[in-house]
């Protein structure tokens, strides 16, 4: 705390599944700092990153969901893991430096995530982690790096499951760092879910409630490698009996897709699509085709069955609370998978605790008892 009574919490966000994980916190801060009875000195300062740039990865995010303009923009662009996260970590020291912060408050797994962590703790600004303790265990994926090296220097952990909180405590963390809140992501699912409104291209598309797929890749594992790309493409076309898969195409995946010799003629690709267009999508599909772990969660809070092409998750309770099932990058084990939704046999599934739309105010809350007092 500071001699003013205040706070100030550096709120950092750099790529696309960031800015529905900040959204709810901004909120919940803002709402405790405006509480006509008692207001709290917690103060934010929104640091943008710049990892994603373009509107479609980050812009209309912003406005979408009513976040406020980033006070900071660290413009660091793209580029390799390391010329990112030391882009990142160059600008976001000499930012520290010349204002400095009580608390740097990062989210998710990206590497803006670890490339801050890393530069405020030098610096010995604490470090709070939102979505903390999840493990794949694969250590080929540049996000699990960005988890274990996040939270080995992480002062508060926020945790979205008991299994997150177990995997801190073998790692070392002690029972007074760790929070379990809850799940950012969802507290904007269910805020937005009246809001939800479907695509532009959604009538010329003739697209019907139940009557199309949704799928998303962009792990390098599946969209680097021309050749199986296009193995899984194909697959997917076979997979689907005919119905429409709206594919909305991440940058890097577009890569490999432009040099595709053939598509099947099911696939309706698009651009990355805006949250509110994309959760409308999500919400009433059949089945939803992927290699992202943010709509593993979204679909398990909609309920909607969800196919993921990795070997493993870091987060399990989409898998043995919810409606995911992982079948691994093997585009052969597609079809069986589709079988059995298509006969009507997918699980239901229930929604993991703690997944209520509230998990903002309860960082919020402990942000508010930590630092202001
Ligand atoms: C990042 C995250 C990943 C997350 C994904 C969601 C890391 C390690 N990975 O991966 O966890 O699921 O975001 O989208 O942080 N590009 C654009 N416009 C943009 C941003 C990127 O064209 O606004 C291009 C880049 O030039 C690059 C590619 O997209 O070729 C990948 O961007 P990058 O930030 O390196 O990682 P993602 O694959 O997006």
């Amino acid at each position: 705390m500071n001699a003013t009574g205040t706070a100030l919490v550096d709120i950092i966000a750099g790529a696309r599944p960031n800015f529905m994980k900040i959204a709810p916190i901004i909120r919940a801060i803002e709402k405790r700092q405006a509480d006509a009875a008692a207001p709290s000195g917690l103060r934010y300062r929104l640091v943008h990153t710049g990892q994603h740039y373009d509107a479609r990865m980050s812009g209309d995010f912003f406005t979408q969901l009513g976040i406020p303009e980033p006070d900071v923009n660290l413009e660091v662009g793209s580029g390799t893991q390391a010329e990112q996260t030391a882009a990142i970590m160059t600008r976001y020291e000499r930012l520290l430096l010349d204002a400095p912060s009580n608390l740097c408050l990062v989210v998710g797994d990206v590497t803006s995530t670890m490339a801050c962590a890393i530069a405020a703790q030098k610096l010995k600004v604490p470090v709070a982690h939102v979505e903390a303790g999840i493990r794949s265990g694969d250590w080929t994926m540049p996000e699990e790096i960005n988890r274990l090296v996040t939270d080995s220097i992480t002062n508060w952990f926020f945790t979205t499951s008991e299994v997150a909180n177990e995997n801190l405590r073998r790692a070392g963390a002690r029972e007074e760092q760790i929070f379990f809140v809850g799940n950012t992501m969802i507290d904007t699912l269910l805020a937005n879910l009246e809001r939800l409104r479907p695509p532009a291209f959604w009538g010329e598309a003739k697209l019907q409630a139940g009557g199309y797929f949704v799928m998303t890749l962009h792990r390098p594992a599946n969209v680097d490698d021309a050749a199986g790309f296009a193995r899984l493409i194909e697959a997917v076309g076979r997979a689907v009996r005919g119905m429409p898969v709206v594919f909305p195409v991440h940058p890097r995946t577009a890569k490999t897709l432009a040099n595709l010799p053939d598509r099947p003629p099911s696939l309706l690709t698009v651009e990355p699509q805006p949250y509110l267009e994309f959760n409308y999508l999500v919400r009433h599909a059949k089945g939803v085709i992927t290699d992202s772990g943010g709509v593993t969660e979204e679909t398990t809070v909609l309920g909607v069955p969800c196919v993921t092409l990795r070997d493993t998750t870091e987060r399990p309770e989409t898998v043995t609370v919810g409606t995911n099932e992982l079948i691994g990058t093997d585009p052969a084990a597609l079809q069986p998978a589709l079988d059995q939704l298509f006969a009507g046999q997918w699980k239901k599934g229930g929604i993991p605790p703690l997944w209520d739309g509230r998990t903002g105010e309860r960082i919020a809350q402990a942000l508010d008892r930590l630092l202001v007092g």
